[in-house]
């Protein structure tokens, strides 16, 4: 995968380093990030320490393994936090790595001084993430949810998982140093109070650090839904031509007429908002849908450039050259005049950074644009995203969970051409590769938290 980095220009690495009690969302937050940068190509990584622990041998541990006074557990720990320090700083050297996020409870100032010691021997710039809680509902919730499932408490009945882990966060407490503002006002730290009710900003200084800042910020883990559908088969699509603004098809016009019904039965009685671009099949589309509609330009197909209007047939036979650099390397492949992935993920950034801020939103878009959003979700990787199969006439549900996004697809059972182009060939037709890979659910996070 091709990283261009933000931090090219600034020739700078930064390494997050997690703050807090367990079961405050620091690694739902570090899985996050890594996500959204690695979808904006800045290479990012998480080194979850507690993976090394329990590579370590932690075993099974219950609540007196986290006991600072337990000596010989206490190595143990020490211990995966330098493993986990020392992969970390080898990702730097040998992968060239940007964001690197250390993602611990690291809730003591000794701890933190000696990871701001090793980042600064290495010129890495550390900058502290702490999610702070008091909201005793919502740290229930969060055991409940991911904690007493966790391997730590494999076989273990939830209830005494549940009491020990409460007793685990009491063990930590005993030596919580919470950030501070004057102890650590000379610190690059976002302190989150109860998710982002309150959001406490020291020091951020470079522009890596402040989206990474900007885009915790806007994080929510309120339950809600985000439902994807591209427009109805448009005259276009049946003439096999891309681009254009062209209106919808007669099937076209019947999924559209379907959608609302499509709609009501995943929402329920769910209040959402719907996103539409700015082109005529996708207002058509949304034209029946009683809920507050609002247009988006970000949200138009990619842009074609000279070939809008034309069929992949026409392309290949005009533009030889470029129709088979573009599937070369699809995701880079700019049209001349018009656009490549690449551009449309830039493009589409606010409108990710706004669908975390929302509620339930229906986007009905394009093939395109709908990829790189489900890209974003799901995880796909650059490579694979301008290939993925996304089909007509298909409401597509995504349910943010703690560690993922459980997908949903709806047919609506009104044919439609397929857009989809294999590699290597001119003709459109119905594709052989589903996708099915990134269908069902995403767990993004490391493999022993799952
Ligand atoms: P540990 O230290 O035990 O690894 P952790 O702090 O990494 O715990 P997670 O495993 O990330 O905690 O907890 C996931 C849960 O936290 C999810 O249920 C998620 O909804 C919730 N969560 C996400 N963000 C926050 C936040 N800012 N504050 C509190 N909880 C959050
Ligand atoms: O064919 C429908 C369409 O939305 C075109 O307007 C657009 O150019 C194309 O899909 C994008 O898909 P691909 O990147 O596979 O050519």
């Amino acid at each position: 995968m091709a990283f261009y980095t933000v931090s090219n220009v600034e020739n700078l690495r930064i390494c997050v380093v997690m703050v807090g009690l367990p079961a405050r969302g620091k690694s739902f937050i570090a899985q996050k990030i890594v996500r959204y940068l690695s979808w904006l190509s800045i290479k990012a990584k998480c080194f979850n320490v507690g993976n090394y622990r329990r590579k370590a041998g932690s075993g099974h541990p219950d609540a007196e393994f986290f006991d600072f006074n337990n000596k010989a557990a206490f190595k143990i720990r020490q211990k995966a936090a330098e493993a986990a320090a020392y992969d970390m700083m080898k990702w730097y050297e040998e992968e060239n790595g940007v964001v690197a996020i250390l993602d611990g409870t690291n809730t003591t100032r000794e701890r933190r001084d000696w990871i701001l010691k090793i980042c600064r021997e290495r010129a890495i710039e550390p900058m502290f993430l702490e999610s702070w809680s008091d909201d005793t509902d919502m740290i229930l919730r969060n055991i409940s949810d991911v904690k007493t499932s966790s391997p730590d408490y494999e076989g273990v009945d939830p209830d005494v998982a549940t009491s020990d882990f409460l007793e685990r966060i009491a063990k930590y407490e005993q030596v919580y140093e919470p950030l501070d503002r004057e102890k650590d006002k000379n610190l690059t730290y976002v302190k989150l109070i109860n998710v982002a009710q309150e959001v406490v900003i020291n020091r951020i200084q470079t522009y890596l650090e402040s989206r990474v800042v900007f885009y915790v910020m806007n994080l929510h883990i309120r339950p809600r839904c985000i439902w994807l559908s591209r427009h109805g088969e448009s005259v276009y699509n049946v003439e096999k031509k891309i681009g254009g603004d062209s209106c919808l098809s007669e099937r076209g016009f019947q999924y559209a007429k379907k959608l609302p019904e499509l709609v009501k039965q995943s929402a329920g009685d769910a209040d959402l908002t719907i996103w539409t671009s700015t082109l005529i099949r996708t207002q058509q589309t949304a034209q029946d849908l009683p809920y507050k509609q609002l247009q988006w330009k970000a949200l138009d197909e990619l842009d074609a450039g000279v070939c809008d209007g034309m069929t992949y047939e026409e392309i290949e036979e005009k533009y030889p050259g470029d129709f088979k650099a573009r599937d070369e390397n699809k995701y880079e492949y700019r049209y001349p005049g018009g656009e490549s992935y690449r551009d449309v993920v830039i493009r589409l950034e606010p409108i990710i950074m706004e669908l975390e801020r929302q509620e339930n939103i229906l986007i009905v878009t394009h093939q395109a644009v709908l990829r790189c959003i489900y890209a974003y979700f799901m995880n796909v990787p650059q490579e694979e995203s301008p290939w993925m199969s996304i089909p007509l006439h298909t409401l597509i549900k995504l349910e943010p969970k703690a560690y993922g996004t459980e997908v949903t697809k709806i047919k609506a059972n009104i044919p439609a051409v397929s857009t989809y182009k294999e590699k290597g060939t001119s003709r459109v037709g119905e594709s052989t590769q589903d996708g099915t890979k990134y269908q069902n659910f995403l767990l993004s996070i490391p493999e022993s938290k799952r």
